[in-house]
């Protein structure tokens, strides 16, 4: 069922928050070749402007890759609504230089649960598309032009991915641990990934030799702020009553929406996973956190 193999992975974002947690999790399974834009070189991660054709290639110096986990973009979204030229160039054309590049390379491209509107949640694997801002058009973009051009070009959608890193979990035990009271969205439902699932599906994406679907979810069960902000107070020890419910219509956030939950159902199927609670997932962070 599964490539044997030592693996040559072209890691792209390897400096970001997720490339950061995919070399950790899997450098000593795979040979990893990170690249990001500025690159690091501490760490041995490349510098290459993956908008640009000529740097692409010139990457083909580096590895030969049998899998190109694509994790670079642009999620600022108030960046890529001010600038729409600049977000397809990080968010599309990147993509479109990596699939041309190296069409013999099994690509899962990273994408959102913003590429759906957040009008009703419960976003399916097979729904399509209706993003409602810059940043999820280039998702939906990317997402096209790869499978396009592609046959081996997967996306794995993600919602918000959260560990201890996370700036929601910082600012919740930030507050929580100096009794000051958190107000919550109670009217803004969406599926936090724990990153541990996600690593798991993306594990499963890299290995499995056989995939029969292209689009893949990795988020967890439905909820909202203020509920998943109850649970951690719960499991984190903390006094849940800090935890106070407020509306998003009483908040100027832009792109706050009623429910952009995806469903993961056909993906854990597929890939023959399972889906915890926040709660399970919660506590595990709090162990590994000990
Ligand atoms: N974080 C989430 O919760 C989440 C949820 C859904 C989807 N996603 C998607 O997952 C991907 C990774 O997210 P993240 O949170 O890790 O983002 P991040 O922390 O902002 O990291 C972005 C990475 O992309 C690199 N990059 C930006 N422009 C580039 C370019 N032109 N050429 C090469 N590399 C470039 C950056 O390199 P430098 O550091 O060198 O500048 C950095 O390594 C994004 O595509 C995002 O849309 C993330």
């Amino acid at each position: 069922m599964e490539h044997t193999w030592y693996m040559n992975v072209l890691l792209t974002g390897a400096t970001g928050f997720i490339g950061r947690l995919i070399h950790q999790e899997f450098n000593l399974a795979w040979n990893i070749t990170g690249v990001s834009l500025h690159g690091d070189s501490s760490r041995n991660i490349y510098k290459c402007n993956l908008s640009d054709l000529g740097a692409v290639k010139a990457l083909k110096g580096l590895i030969i890759p049998d899998v190109i986990i694509h994790a670079a973009g642009d999620k600022d979204m108030s960046r890529c609504e001010l600038n729409p030229f600049t977000a397809y160039n990080v968010n599309v054309q990147s993509t479109v230089n990596l699939v041309s590049v190296f069409p013999q390379a099994r690509i899962i491209f990273l994408s959102s649960d913003y590429v759906f509107s957040g009008a009703r949640g419960g976003y399916a694997e097979t729904e399509v598309p209706s993003p409602q801002t810059i940043y999820g058009r280039t998702k939906v973009c990317s997402e096209m032009a790869g499978s396009l051009i592609d046959t081996e070009f997967y996306t794995l959608r993600l919602s918000a991915l959260y560990n201890n890193e996370a700036s929601f979990i910082k600012f919740l035990r930030e507050s929580l641990s100096q009794g000051q009271q958190v107000d919550c969205f109670d009217d803004a439902y969406y599926s936090p990934t724990y990153y541990r699932h996600f690593l798991e599906v993306l594990k499963a994406l890299v290995e499995y030799k056989q995939l029969i679907n292209r689009t893949f979810h990795a988020s967890g069960p439905r909820t909202s702020r203020f509920l998943f902000a109850k649970s951690f107070a719960n499991v984190a020890g903390f006094d849940v009553d800090l935890v106070k419910p407020v509306s998003r219509t009483s908040s100027s956030l832009p792109f706050l929406v009623s429910d952009l939950s995806l469903s993961s159902e056909r993906t854990l199927q597929e890939l023959n996973l399972h889906l915890e609670s926040h709660e399970s997932f919660i506590i595990d962070m709090e162990q590994r956190s000990e």
